[in-house]
């Protein structure tokens, strides 16, 4: 099962060729998707040969091929994680029942909605970044872009095979849609909100690939919990790929930071102006980079008291992230979880039933991860003897969804008047004029194992290959 079939088509190890209605209904998708790609896929790349990795087994041994690839000729496939013998659903109420091979009727629309949201996330975010291919700061960077970009059309392949395979017409239809929605389109945008947002500069495509995709990690986790088994499996296998993105936004965060590190070092400067004269992205504006990116991500868990998420949890669908590691019931009725309410101006803790809470349990968690590589950040500019610490902002800080949307909370947790929110929020999210002087800073840099001047050089290569080593033959 583990053994991937690249003879096909559509390269698979679903066993696809034994059922030719399937096949022909993905093949007819097929060309649609390449058109899509074309289109809205990365900028003016169409002819280069990229050093990309391709999945060739879904076992962690030696599960990729790496090697020089035109990118339309990519070959995205399906790919699931293989079957585990006697797997039961492992929460809610079906708790101790087999897994379900196919889905149970009356959790289909639930389901349905569960995996055109998730998929709808995977082209949005190629439809983002498919400019930034032009001003890469290097071509070991202009690698991981496109690495990426081809993985995240994968993983919409990996949606668009649970549509078809399962929701009939409804899924057809769906597979259809997720081709029609773009990224930040006026009349038929995608679904979350930050996934309509823009990725214009590579200190927002790290910032992007360490939150937004970190967001992808506990949703596929929470997935991949699920009773319905085909979802699950697809989560486990693409959860392998989800880590290199993750990896591109932390280090490249991290090479930005080092980089003006060694400046302020050499300089020996603090003064943003004074920084920025030397070309490289004072910690300030790297700050409010990250409020951005913080803010926004932690939206997309939903809203801290949720019907829905109780029901998704309670029918089996969606899981906690490690729920199987997890030593309680499993079915969590009668527990209760701390959220945050606004009481008399001031944001205090309130105890609410915990299944209604599973948004903000996963967003916590969510959290807790975050904070893990801004402390990473930090050391490094302990290494460089700087006083001065990133931070992630107070979970209230500029939200739109939940209780906290519209409120004018401050990073550090303050409730605070519209007035002074105008005054500072300068100082808190960047400005246009911060985004201006970033976008000037974006420069393409092609020559091998160069790098722009804001960037530092990443410590390794990619697959063992030397930093300097040609990722990309533009022909
Ligand atoms: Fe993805
Ligand atoms: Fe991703």
């Amino acid at each position: 099962m583990s053994s991937i079939d690249y003879s096909e088509k559509i390269p698979n190890n679903v066993n696809l060729s034994e059922d030719r209605a399937l096949q022909r209904a993905l093949e007819h998708w097929q060309p649609n998707y390449l058109q899509w790609w074309q289109d809205m896929g990365p900028d003016g790349s169409q002819n280069f040969d990229v050093y990309l990795r391709t999945a060739i087994s879904t076992t962690p041994e030696g599960w990729a091929h790496f090697g020089h690839v035109k990118m339309p000729d990519y070959r995205w496939g399906i790919f699931l994680a293989a079957q585990e013998e006697g797997r039961q659903v492992n929460f809610g109420e079906h708790k101790g029942e087999a897994a379900w091979q196919d889905v149970p009727g009356e959790h289909r629309a639930n389901l349905r909605r569960i995996i055109v949201t998730q998929g709808d996330t995977e082209p949005a975010s190629v439809e983002q970044q498919r400019h930034l291919g032009l001003t890469a700061p290097s071509q070991y960077d202009l690698r991981n872009l496109f690495q990426i970009n081809v993985e995240e059309g994968r993983h919409l392949w990996a949606m668009v095979y649970l549509l078809h395979k399962y929701f009939g017409r409804d899924g057809r239809e769906e597979a259809e849609a997720m081709l029609h929605r773009h990224s930040g389109s006026q009349d038929n945008p995608r679904i979350l909100e930050a996934f309509n947002e823009e990725t214009p500069d590579w200190l927002a495509f790290y910032m992007f690939t360490y939150f937004t995709d970190r967001d992808g990690k506990f949703q596929l986790c929470a997935l991949a919990e699920s009773g319905f088994d085909p979802l699950s499996r697809t989560c486990r296998f693409m959860l392998t790929e989800e880590a290199h993105h993750m990896f591109v936004g932390e280090s490249g965060v991290s090479r930005t930071i080092q980089r003006t590190a060694e400046i302020m070092k050499q300089h020996g400067i603090e003064d943003p102006e004074q920084v920025r004269q030397h070309g490289v992205i004072d910690l300030q504006t790297i700050q409010r980079y990250l409020n951005f990116h913080f803010s926004v991500t932690i939206d997309l868990f939903g809203a801290d008291q949720s019907s829905n998420a109780a029901t998704f949890y309670s029918a089996g669908l969606k899981g906690r992230y490690e729920e199987t590691k997890r030593a309680d019931d499993h079915a969590l009725k009668g527990d209760h979880y701390k959220i945050l309410e606004v009481k008399d101006g001031k944001l205090v803790e309130k105890e609410v039933p915990m299944l209604n809470a599973l948004n903000e349990v996963l967003r916590d968690d969510y959290i807790k991860d975050s904070i893990a590589g801004i402390n990473r950040w930090n050391k490094v500019l302990e290494k460089a003897g700087l006083s001065f610490r990133l931070q992630a902002p107070h979970k209230a800080f500029n939200r739109h969804i939940g209780s906290f949307a519209g409120m004018r909370v401050s990073p550090d947790g303050r409730m605070i008047s519209e007035t002074e929110w105008q005054g500072k929020v300068r100082n808190w999210l960047p400005s246009e004029e911060d985004r201006a002087y970033v976008a000037s800073l974006m420069g393409r840099v092609v020559e091998p194992g160069k790098m722009a001047n804001w960037i530092a050089p990443p410590a390794i290569g990619i697959n063992r290959q030397s930093v300097d080593f040609e990722y990309v033959r533009f022909n």
